[in-house]
């Protein structure tokens, strides 16, 4: 059989990856074999054990303060010795970390075909998100197969002249994983955190880790935190911190002795869903938390300039609003005041997944494989497919 290999390394990668590691667990036409860098190390430990996953190898390249380029060396050169030992017959990468376009450039350089997962997604501008919009492009032109998750991806992949007979359009498997988790109203471990669950208040939900936010940026968003929660202490914030200390030292001190904010560590994906699922509003610089909430009916409210996900955009249930102290003031104000605005936000559509994302990315892989090495795969035998051919249908 096949061996493919998942290679992944931050918390965002580990949860998208989990449905398409737990259905290759389960496969009899293809074998896995996990690889993590852990460029993350707590926040994608934390992940790996939610959902049950030892990684087969581990790189281990986290280090305090770790760089871009250091990122990528470590990573590049560990896979450089873990495929002299142990060459897989693909790699899967997802997204656009550094972890990614470094494992999708290490296994180009050693003839070893690319999967992307969540191919596609396209800002236009190559400083936002930085370093993600640079890296997904470099990646689509290392990559055999696309796997995007919508036909707005997709074709974003086709204005780039890459072979439409290698795009798939699967959906994204953190529609999988939101799904699969949030059923399970996991319950919190902090207890001020289920205190403020039995309370009914309303919550605003933040979070912020974006690298082209930090400085002036996440200074202005404290700021904005605090003056909201002086205007409305009716109000809960919750903001579970990213472990980068960059992101603390510029929000933190602003939320410091204030009475309806708590700040909390990393949640894990279990409580954070649960958490994303009682939030009255949900203020964000997150890619993967764009996609999650409106599957919740959630309105979101986003502090970047752009985004590479625009379809909830454009379904009107998430707002792009900066980084600009008095815009998130006034754009939370209104969510929070005007009753029309806030319904037209809080429908609860999908138009990143169905849940069947995995499944979907597992028929892509065998079909790849089929397709390019049949010699290697008289053993597959494809079931018929009981699936949707896309999310659009
Ligand atoms: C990375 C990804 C970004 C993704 C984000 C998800 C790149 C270039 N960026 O950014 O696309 O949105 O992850 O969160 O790949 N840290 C810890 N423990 C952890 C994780 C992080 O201490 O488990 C701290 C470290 O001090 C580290 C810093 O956070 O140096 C930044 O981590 P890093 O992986 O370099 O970048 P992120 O900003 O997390
Ligand atoms: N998340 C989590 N715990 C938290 C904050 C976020 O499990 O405390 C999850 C969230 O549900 C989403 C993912 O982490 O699936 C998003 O990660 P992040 O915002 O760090 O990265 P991005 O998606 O922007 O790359």
């Amino acid at each position: 059989m096949p061996v493919v290999m998942p290679i992944y390394g931050t918390r965002p990668e580990a949860i998208k990856m989990a449905p398409i590691v737990a259905a290759l667990k389960k496969s009899d036409v293809l074998d896995c074999f996990v690889t993590v860098t852990g460029q993350h190390r707590s926040m994608l430990d934390q992940v790996n054990n939610l959902f049950g996953i030892e990684p087969d190898h581990d790189l281990n390249i986290f280090e305090p303060g770790q760089t871009l380029n250091s990122i990528l060396a470590r990573t590049i050169d560990g896979l450089e010795k873990l495929f002299n030992v142990n060459r897989p017959d693909a790699v899967i990468v997802q997204g656009d970390t550094t972890t990614s376009t470094a494992a999708a450039m290490a296994a180009f350089y050693h003839g070893i075909p690319v999967v992307h997962v969540e191919a596609g997604l396209r800002s236009g501008d190559p400083h936002s998100p930085f370093p993600e919009e640079g890296n997904r492009k470099i990646t689509s032109q290392l990559a055999s197969l696309h796997l995007a998750p919508t036909e707005g991806s997709r074709q974003n992949l086709l204005a780039e002249n890459i072979n439409p007979a290698s795009i798939v359009v699967t959906g994204n498997t953190v529609v999988d994983a939101l799904l699969a988790t949030v059923e399970k109203n996991v319950p919190f471990k902090d207890p001020e955190l289920e205190d403020l669950a039995d309370s009914g208040r309303r919550i605003l939900l933040v979070t912020t880790h974006r690298r082209e936010n930090q400085g002036e940026g996440m200074q202005g968003i404290g700021r904005a935190l605090a003056r909201i929660a002086a205007a409305e202490p009716n109000l809960s914030i919750v903001l579970p911190a990213h472990a980068n200390p960059l992101v603390r030292e510029a929000v933190l001190p602003h939320l410091d002795g204030l009475a309806n904010v708590l700040v909390t560590e990393p949640l894990e994906y279990g409580e954070f869903t649960r958490l994303l699922s009682l939030a009255h509003i949900i203020l964000t610089d997150s890619g993967g938390v764009q996609e999650e909430a409106p599957s919740l009916g959630v309105p979101v409210l986003v502090m970047r300039e752009n985004t590479e996900r625009p379809e909830a955009v454009e379904a009107g249930v998430v707002k792009l609003i900066g980084t600009g102290e008095d815009r998130i003031v006034y754009e939370v104000n209104r969510v929070l005041h005007d009753r029309d605005y806030f319904d037209s936000m809080s429908k609860a559509i999908n138009p990143y997944g169905d849940g069947f994302a995995a499944r979907r990315t597992l028929d892509a892989i065998s079909r790849f494989f089929i397709q390019t090495s049949p010699q290697n795969v008289a053993d597959i035998n494809l079931p018929a497919s009981e699936l949707p051919k896309n999310t659009d249908n």
